[in-house]
Formats: C-alpha cells, sequence, structure tokens
C-alpha cells in the first residue's frame, strides 16, 4: 500500500472511492464535503437534513457515485463534535475505517483531510492517518496456503487530500514518519505471530540481521561460547534445556556521532514452556509470543535508522527458548549472572527476569545513559491493567515524564506502578544474593525489583507487556493477534532524546 498527500479538491482526484468528513454540528458543508455533495446532487445534505447522516465520531455511510464523479463511491465519516476531534480519535477511527474500506473492496482511495488537519497539527494528523491505515490492515495470514482462507480485498493506494498547500506540506511529513512507524510495528508483529519452530533464536538474530544490513546498522550476535566468556550465567541457565542455540543479539545505531547510548532491552524467549517448572497445556501456544520484546526493540531501532534520528541507541535482545529437558536449569539451581550476582532459581518459568539480568548487565557495561527494557515478563500484569495498560516501572521521574509523553504521542497506555524497598523481603535467598520469584503478590512488581537489582544507578524504566502482548479482536489500529506493543512509544521516547 502506497500513502500520498496531494493538494487541491478530492473531487480532482481520481479514485475508486472518495472519502469525506463530516463534523457534528458542523453547519453548512464546506470543502471537500461540499464538492462531494455538489456531484452528487446534493444527496448528501438531503441525508443531513433527514438526519440519515449525523457527522457524529465513527459513523461511516457508504453512498453510490455519479456520473459526475469521478469515483465510483463516496464514504462519509464523521469526525464528531470539531472541538473534541483529538489524535487519538482520529488514529482510532482511521483503523476502524481502514477495515471497512477493505471489506467494501474500495480500490483506490482519496481521503479528504478536511476536519482533521484543520482541528489537529497536520502532521500528527498525517501521522496518525497513515499509520492507521498501515496498523488497521494489517494481516498474518502468511500459513494460510488456501487463497479462500485470505482477505479477498487489498487498498493498494490512499491519498489524503488536503486543500491547504501549508498544511499538506505538514500532513506530508507526518505521512512519511506514520507510514514507517506503522510499518516497523507491523514488523516485530510479524515476528511475534511466527510460530515458535518458525521464529527460533536462530531465525531472530537472522531477521535483526538481514534489517540492519539494509538499514545500515551494526549488529552483532553474541553466541554461546562468547556468552560463556562473558559469564553471562543468568541468561544461559534459560538456554540449558534447549536444543535451540541461544543468540544474544546486539544492534546499535549512531545517528549523533560517538556519544553513549540509550539502550533498548528486550525479552527474546521465542518459547516458554516454563521449563521444569513446566507450565499446563491450556493456552500455552500463547507463548510463542514470549520473544515480543525483543521484536519490539529490534522494530524500533529500526523505526530510529529509517527516520535519521539524531540520537545512539543500542538495541538488546537476549533470545533463547526455555525448555525442559536433561539439561535443563532445575529449581534450587544457583547461577551467577554477569555482574557476579548470585541467583536462587526457585521456578524455571520466572525465566524472563534471568535473560534481562544479562541484558541490562551488559548493557551498563557499553555505558547505557538510559536503559528501557520490554517483556512479557509476568501473568500478573495482565490480571492488574488487563489489555489496555501497559505496567512501566521507573526509578527515575525525568525518565518516566518522557515515557509518558511518548506513549501519548503513540497512543499506547502505559501506567506506572510502584518500585518500594519493602518489597525487597520478597526475593531474599537463603542461598543466594537474591532469588527469581517473589510469591504470587505483588507478582509483577517483585519481578521488576528483581530486574533493579542489575540497573545500579542508571536512570531505567521496565515495561511489562504481558497484559497487551496480543490483542483479541480487531480495534482500531490494533488487530487481533500480536500487538506490537510498545514500537511506536520506544520510537516516541528515542527521538525525544534526540531533540
Ligand atoms: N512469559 C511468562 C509471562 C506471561 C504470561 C506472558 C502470560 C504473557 C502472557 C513468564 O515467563 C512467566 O511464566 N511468568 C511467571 C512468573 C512466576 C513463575 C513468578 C508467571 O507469570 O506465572
Ligand atoms: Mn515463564
Ligand atoms: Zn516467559
Amino acid at each position: 500500500m502506497e500513502i500520498t498527500v496531494a493538494g487541491g479538491s478530492i473531487t480532482t482526484q481520481a479514485a475508486d472511492t472518495y472519502v469525506v468528513e463530516i463534523a457534528e454540528d458542523g453547519g453548512r458543508l464546506t470543502g471537500d464535503a461540499a464538492a462531494a455533495d455538489a456531484a452528487l446532487d446534493g444527496a448528501l445534505a438531503r441525508m443531513l437534513a433527514d438526519a440519515l447522516i449525523t457527522g457524529r465520531a465513527g459513523e461511516v455511510t457508504v453512498l453510490p457515485g455519479s456520473r459526475r464523479l469521478q469515483a465510483k463511491r463516496v464514504v462519509v465519516v464523521g469526525a464528531g463534535k470539531r472541538e473534541a476531534i483529538t489524535v487519538d480519535g482520529v488514529r482510532t477511527r482511521a483503523g476502524n475505517l481502514s477495515r471497512r474500506l477493505r471489506d467494501i473492496n474500495a480500490g483506490s482511495v482519496a481521503l479528504s483531510l478536511q476536519e482533521a488537519a484543520a482541528a489537529l497539527d497536520a502532521t500528527d494528523a498525517g501521522r496518525a492517518i497513515a499509520e492507521a491505515f498501515v496498523l488497521g490492515l494489517y494481516r498474518f495470514d502468511r500459513h494460510h496456503t488456501r487463497e479462500q482462507d485470505r482477505p479477498r480485498h487489498r487498498i493498494d493506494q490512499v491519498t489524503l487530500v488536503e486543500s491547504s498547500a501549508r498544511r499538506a506540506t505538514a500532513a506530508r511529513r507526518g505521512v512519511e514518519e506514520g507510514v514507517i512507524l506503522g510499518e516497523q510495528t507491523n514488523f516485530a508483529r510479524d515476528m511475534a505471530n511466527e510460530p515458535a519452530n518458525l521464529m527460533t533464536p536462530t531465525i531472530v538474530a537472522a531477521r535483526a540481521q538481514q534489517m540492519a544490513a539494509e538499514l545500515g546498522i551494526e549488529c552483532t550476535i553474541i553466541e554461546r561460547a562468547e556468552a560463556e566468556r562473558l559469564k553471562m550465567g543468568s541468561y544461559l541457565s534459560v538456554a540449558n534445556g534447549s536444543a535451540q542455540p541461544p543468540k544474544f543479539i546486539v544492534l546499535t545505531y549512531r545517528g549523533a556521532g560517538n556519544g553513549r547510548p540509550i539502550a533498548l532491552v528486550g525479552k527474546g524467549i521465542t518459547f516458554d514452556t516454563g521449563g521444569i517448572s513446566i507450565k499446563p497445556a491450556e493456552n500455552m501456544d500463547a507463548m510463542k509470543g514470549d520473544m515480543s520484546g525483543a521484536a519490539s526493540v529490534i522494530a524500533a531501532i529500526g523505526a530510529l535508522a529509517r527516520l535519521q534520528a539524531r540520537v545512539n541507541v543500542m538495541a538488546i535482545a537476549p533470545c533463547t527458548e526455555n525448555m525442559p529437558s536433561g539439561t535443563a536449569t532445575k529449581p534450587g539451581d544457583v547461577v551467577y549472572a554477569m555482574d557476579g550476582t548470585s541467583i536462587e532459581v526457585l521456578n524455571t518459568d520466572a525465566e524472563g527476569r534471568l535473560v534481562l539480568a544479562d541484558g541490562i548487565a551488559y548493557a551498563r557495561s557499553k555505558g547505557a545513559t538510559a536503559i528501557v527494557d520490554v517483556a512479557t515478563l509476568t501473568g500478573a500484569m495482565g490480571v492488574a491493567l488487563g489489555g489496555v495498560r501497559t505496567g512501566v516501572f521507573c526509578n527515575h521521574d525525568r525518565t518516566m515524564a518522557d515515557l509518558e509523553r511518548a506513549a501519548a504521542a503513540a497512543g499506547e497506555k502505559i501506567w506506572r506502578l510502584p518500585l518500594d524497598a519493602e518489597y525487597d523481603d520478597q526475593i531474599k535467598s537463603d542461598v543466594a544474593d537474591i532469588k527469581n520469584t517473589g510469591g504470587r503478590p505483588a507478582g509483577s512488581i517483585t519481578a521488576a525489583k528483581f530486574l533493579e537489582r542489575f540497573v545500579g544507578v542508571t536512570p531505567w524504566a521496565h515495561f511489562d507487556i504481558a497484559g497487551v502482548m496480543s490483542k483479541p479482536a480487531d480495534s482500531g489500529v490494533w488487530v487481533k493477534g500480536m500487538s506490537g506493543n510498545p514500537v511506536r512509544t520506544l520510537v516516541h521516547f528515542a527521538l525525544g532524546r534526540a531533540r
């Protein structure tokens, strides 16, 4: 799909489908809506007068074309009350609209920015609509071999129409960014949706390497032997039970010379059986998504390279399977992380924190100025916040404020959770420095407290995305399956550092 921006009136566009916006209580029809109405001999005005169309937010009405219209049909979308138009609302409605247009086989689409670009910053409007189309139309259907199991229609061309030349230029910049943000998020979704037999650590590493080569990013894969030399005993203890070789992926993007980087660390468990502390059979297949953190940091650094952001970033993705076998780590085993911390592994299903410990320690050893880790870490997170908000833990208020701003720009919801010192008691071990579980109470918090032991004084935030890893149904920019959270937040955060 190609998304472009054109000036002038919508009725001059050669497209199969025109989309015009109508505000609620918008008064007389103006601009593109008026032009479409004129070509439809006033049908639109009559429907408004008859309250068949109201302009309510989310309303979608499909009208047939006329001989005086280049397009085969006109889709009228409600923008809601003008003063209530927000970037989030525009993004969500555009996501829903994208699928509706595909369902009606809209072909090439010309979409008027009339209300959105006037009510919002035109760059924000362009970005939101572009990312919504790219995200909303995403499908993971590559393993359906029969034609009839794939969506029947495609949208190949979307032209955003904006009459003001100044706003069109601004919208164009937004569209370029939105397409990159959407495509990179879909790249993360693709990796996370892929079943574990087809997304082993080796394959994740190959995808990262290929992306890095295409974008001119540096990519290093730390193999098992090198990880042993680096004393990454915590990470490697998770790989013990697997026949698949572990891959510790390091991507470096230098957009700002030789300064120290910010580090994005992603949990890369390509399948989490729980290990010897094995999970129940029901829904275990969802654990193919346990490398969503790794996918999101790889995708985010790719977006920053494509945007040529003036910032230095490192993406670190410790990847391995978590499997039970004769060589697997056993409950009670003591392992040593790269920074020398000893860990009693009481539950081999609390493996995410074990790989992140070495991921974070590695980031510190590289002089990271800030660390953001992303992990499908605890089922308790889904219990606390459901599938709506990502839980974020942070040891640094200014970094948290930056993340809040980034998440708001992305439309990915986050919520801060506490790191009180009292919780440390729960991860005290009788035999080692710490143990890897803190019991049932505050399970997400004690997991974060475990990670905190490895960050030292570095500003750090931990995103527990277990609850928002996947979506149960299509809605707005979200589609059923792996969500691609929080790629866009990470990108906005790093872009904020560039300014
Ligand atoms: N990958 C899981 C957490 C998870 C659960 C992610 C559901 C996405 C959806 C993680 O490795 C895990 O198993 N956590 C345990 C920790 C416990 C043993 C302390 C959990 O949440 O039960
Ligand atoms: Mn687990
Ligand atoms: Zn896991």
